[in-house]
């Protein structure tokens, strides 16, 4: 089968209601998505997932902190300074332009790919300067702009009823887990290391947003920070268990800073060859990554789409000493879909000076800051990476055939009575309800003509349609149908739940 292209992705996942443009009947405000009945319950199979894998399985801790932070703490993590992205304003009609990304689709249409590349390392006058140099005008209305400015991404908001306490959405749920870090280990005294998760929602005021889940003002993060001890990483044990190191010998695509240098394709190289090669900042980071890709591959992403890309010295985050991003192809773009950061000791040391608190805990009777490695995925570019890469069209079918892990199927089966004949529909709840019963998730359809059911069915990622017959009635067999190639075989009910 042949993946449909991104107008087909986009038209079937609005015809199942899997995305919905928030506020929709109001008119579309950029960069706001909800998730329809099916889209709704693939992400959280996605999350179900991360948390059995990342937490549950690595004998994690996950917490939930508050949305709204206090100034201090973003004060202390450094984003209320540098949390910034280029803002340019038109002096005619008032619209706003993210200056990198205006630059960069102004540069790929004239085919300037180099400079394309180029503008996301500019700082502002740099690209101030390219605005003057190719006077660039606003795109809506050909007027001319301000200057380039830095603006903060993170939504403010005034606490209480009197405002005078300033709070911000948070821009990500690690800080959360920092603020909180010392109570949490006075509780579970625990040894290092030791991964604490967080799934949440965050807030980022984009200047533009963009391409759908890509780039949106309100989305979900599912992170892990994981603390350990730097001058103890000879050993790797992790959940009590010593990692055998043979692990490393898996292969990933990386990109590294010096393929980003001469301008070169990214190649397969060994977890163990990056360590040695500086590219890995250390065991943990390498473990890590070589848990991430087995999730990707569990959750049915290809790894011929999937590359690793080192950060260069000008893109790190201001807390981080090596970033690998996870990226992605989506409509034929490598995309960021998760951020690996070794963030140090920067945000505990930060909130230990502003706060006053020592933030420390013992390890090997010394008593240490504890340094950290982040995984950060954004959930809802995993989930768009996801179904903007398994949404195939077949000759023989005239809709959209959604293929997904059996992981994250939003149902296992769609249940349909053949005709409306009450005989039919009859026998069809109860084995609705049977297999309801027994634990599978089960949606159950009557209305519309079999096909059209079926159609359905494929668009929603559903594997297996049972259809309860006229044979059914007589036999308590019924006709189970796979998304793979819509062939029907017949079965018994019993085998079914088996
Ligand atoms: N915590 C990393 C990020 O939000 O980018």
């Amino acid at each position: 089968m042949e993946k449909e292209n991104m107008d087909e992705v986009t038209n079937l996942i609005s015809r199942r209601g899997i995305i919905i443009p928030s506020f929709e009947i109001y008119g579309e405000l950029a960069g706001f998505y909800d998730y329809g009945p099916i889209g709704f319950r693939i992400k959280n199979k996605i999350k179900q997932f991360w948390r059995d894998y990342f937490i549950k399985s690595l004998g994690n801790l996950e917490v939930e902190t508050t949305i709204v932070g206090y100034e201090k703490v973003y004060q202390a993590s450094g984003h209320i300074k540098t949390f910034t992205d280029p803002i340019l304003k038109c002096t005619k009609c008032g619209s706003t332009y993210r200056a990198d990304k205006l630059l960069e689709e102004i540069f790929e249409k004239e085919k300037k790919l180099d400079l394309a590349k180029s503008v996301g390392h500019m700082n502002i006058t740099e690209l101030q300067r390219l605005i003057n140099e190719y006077t660039v005008v606003c795109p809506k209305c050909k007027g001319t702009f301000s200057d380039i400015t830095p603006f903060n991404l993170m939504m403010k908001t005034d606490i209480g009823p009197t405002g005078g306490i300033t709070g911000y959405l948070r821009p990500e749920t690690a800080q959360g887990i920092f603020v909180d870090f010392p109570e949490i280990y006075k509780t579970y005294n625990f040894k290092l290391p030791i991964g604490i998760g967080q799934e949440g929602k965050v807030f980022r005021n984009e200047i533009s947003p963009r391409q759908m889940l890509i780039r949106m003002r309100e989305f979900s993060q599912m992170e892990l920070e994981y603390f350990f001890n730097p001058k103890n990483l000879d050993k790797l044990v992790i959940n009590n268990i010593e990692i055998d190191e043979t692990l490393f010998d898996k292969k990933l695509n990386m990109l590294t800073r010096e393929d980003q240098e001469k301008g070169a394709e990214a190649s397969k190289i060994s977890i163990a060859d990056a360590i040695k090669n500086n590219i890995i900042p250390n065991k943990l980071f390498a473990y890590l990554l070589y848990k991430e890709s087995i999730f990707l591959e569990k959750l049915g992403i290809d790894s011929q789409i999937i590359r690793y890309r080192q950060l260069e010295p000008d893109e790190l985050p201001h807390y981080s000493k090596g970033n690998i991003d996870l990226e992605i192809i989506i409509n034929g773009k490598y995309e960021e879909v998760a951020g690996n950061a070794y963030r140090t000791d920067f945000d505990l040391k930060s909130h230990s000076n502003l706060s006053g608190k020592e933030i420390s805990v013992l390890d090997n009777n010394e008593k240490i800051t504890p340094h950290v490695i982040e995984v950060s995925f954004g959930l809802d570019r995993l989930f768009w990476s996801i179904i903007t890469n398994s949404i195939y069209k077949d000759e023989k079918r005239s809709w959209g055939i959604t293929i997904l892990s059996d992981i994250i199927q939003p149902y296992k089966y769609s249940v349909y009575p053949l005709q409306k004949d009450e005989k039919l529909i009859k026998k069809a709840i109860e084995i609705y309800n049977h297999l309801n019963g027994e634990g599978f998730e089960v949606l159950y359809n009557s209305s519309g003509s079999i096909g059209k059911r079926y159609a359905k069915s494929d668009e929603m990622g559903i594997g297996k349609s049972i259809t309860i017959d006229y044979q059914t009635l007589e036999d308590e067999t019924v006709t189970v149908r796979d998304i793979m190639d819509g062939i029907q075989e017949r079965v018994k009910i019993d085998e079914i739940t088996k």
